[in-house]
């Protein structure tokens, strides 16, 4: 289906459910197997992960028989996305008791932060259970399994950030590389279990990011992803939770370092280093950030900018801290200031007490903005949401449907009419592998985020080519080396 690029995935869902392959380490005897499901985030805390885990005489491994140790870093999203976890742990179940008796299994990330020793009593197979912030306690708690023990570590932190672990990098390409800026979120959008299960936000020291951003381009990495769940609330003040931020001393205060001036800085480690980040918020992107793009070149034309409603009465009651005119004003900033930028959104049909008006001025923001890629949602309810206790979940789930199949169609259109632009130009494209449906062509992206699909001819993955764009889906640009 042309559409399901679009469909119930974030941008953060792309490789969903990946096991990490790479084997290190293979004189160890024990082995471990980690999926992840969800945002990037979890994909980029398995890697953390990896690495605690690879000091204590651990190596990867992708098949799930030969693992002494099978994690699944979860997500908590939406319901979907806890049922496909569900799903999975009945797989390894059939797993342990047909081949594999020995084998111990952890549920790390989001769900497990959510239900905590409820995980135990719910799924009799699941040994360990670990929260986002206790990744350093692993260790630990496998001892603790292997004397016969139950193990949970559910612990939130205000000040984990995990700077000086070097992440393990698994099942990646070697050319672009996610580097984690912040954790948790302080926000409290009233349908989001994110500040739930991921705590309050931090941000992590600007020297251990700018070290592991060096360190990637000595190995040969040409792209890094700057992560966080608010990057653009970034703020270094010497450790300690953002809310903190009034409580640190004056000469804190002042040394602070914001999300600007961070990305200012790693852009100029090297200007060959293509840089991009995710996600961004309405109501914390600032014109500082905006400058700071439109100043540097290796600094990637594409802003991830969820919207969630095109109704200034829905994000009001979605706690978004914005409304469709301070929203709409944002992005002509970015327009008048990038030019030719490339804007995506995330966006919820169905949200509490949604009317058809309010549907309809979803539709007319997406006909103003024309985004070049969406990801839309049906709202799904999370269990202690400030939603979930004070307001009504009333929208079907039919009417819920009906409006998703509309704004994506709607979307459809918008990235069809800025793809077809695209044709005709020419453009750098960072080559990241090979097409999935030819070994002839390789794939690789724009500054704008446009995947980008093209004849091999002389070139390698990991550089950057000219390349004509001479033919355009609405999800893929297909090109010619120029
Ligand atoms: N229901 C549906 N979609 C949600 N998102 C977050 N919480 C929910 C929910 N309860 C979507 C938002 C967010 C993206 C990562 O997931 O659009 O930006
Ligand atoms: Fe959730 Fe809102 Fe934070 Fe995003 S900004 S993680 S939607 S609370």
């Amino acid at each position: 289906m042309e559409f399901e690029h679009l469909i119930d995935k974030d941008i953060n869902e792309a490789k969903q459910g990946e096991a990490l392959s790479i084997t290190k380490n293979e004189n160890s005897t024990k082995k471990m197997y980690i999926e992840s499901y969800g945002c990037q985030m979890n994909f980029s805390d398995s890697e953390i992960v990896a690495s605690i885990l690879t000091k204590e005489g651990f190596s990867t491994t992708s098949d799930i028989s030969k693992a002494d140790l099978v994690f699944v870093n979860t997500c908590s999203i939406r319901e979907k996305a806890e049922k496909t976890v569900r799903k999975r742990l009945e797989f390894y179940n059939s797993i342990k008791r047909d081949k594999n008796k020995g084998m111990i299994v952890g549920v790390l990330g989001c769900m497990a932060e959510r239900l905590k020793e409820k995980f135990l009593e719910e799924e009799k197979l699941v040994d360990i259970v670990v929260g986002p912030d206790a990744y350093r306690d692993l260790p630990a708690l496998i001892n603790q399994v292997e004397d016969g023990r139950k193990a949970v570590n559910v612990f939130l932190s205000l000040e984990e950030t995990y700077a000086d672990i070097s992440p393990v990098r698994l099942g990646g390409n070697g050319v672009t590389a996610f580097v984690s800026i912040t954790r948790g979120c302080d926000n409290m959008c009233t349908f989001c279990v994110v500040p739930y299960t991921r705590g309050r936000e931090r941000s992590r020291n600007p020297e251990s990011i700018i070290k592991e951003c060096k360190q990637l381009v000595k190995d040969g990495y040409k792209e890094v992803t700057l992560l966080g769940q608010n990057v653009d609330s970034y703020l270094w003040y010497g450790g300690g939770a953002k809310k903190d931020f009034g409580k640190a001393s004056i000469r804190a205060q002042k040394k602070s370092l914001t999300f600007a001036q961070l990305l200012d800085k790693i852009a100029k480690i090297n200007p060959l280093l293509r840089i991009r980040f995710s996600t961004s918020n309405p109501q914390d992107m600032g014109l500082d950030v905006i400058d700071i793009m439109a100043k540097h070149d290796n600094i990637c034309n594409y802003i991830h900018l969820p919207v969630q409603s095109g109704s200034s009465r829905i994000l009001k009651l979605m706690n978004r801290g914005y409304d469709r005119k301070k929203y709409l004003n944002l992005i002509d900033n970015i327009k008048n200031r990038i030019p030719d930028c490339a804007i995506s959104m995330d966006m919820i049909t169905g949200f509490c007490s949604e009317t058809k008006k309010d549907h309809q001025e979803t539709l007319s923001l997406m006909d103003s903005v024309k985004y070049d890629y969406g990801y839309m949602f049906k709202y799904s309810e999370r269990p202690n949401t400030p939603a979930q206790r004070n307001l009504n979940d009333d929208i079907s789930e039919e009417i819920k449907q009906k409006r998703l199949v509309e704004i994506i169609e709607r979307q459809i259109e918008h990235s069809l009419i800025n793809m077809k632009k695209r044709v005709g130009n020419t453009y750098e494209v960072l080559i990241e592998g090979i097409s999935k449906k030819s070994k002839n062509h390789f794939y690789g992206r724009t500054t704008h985020n446009a995947t980008v699909v093209f004849e091999k001819e002389n070139t390698n993955i990991g550089e950057c080519v000219m390349v004509k764009i001479v033919d355009c889906t609405s999800a893929t640009l297909i090109g010619k080396i120029s």
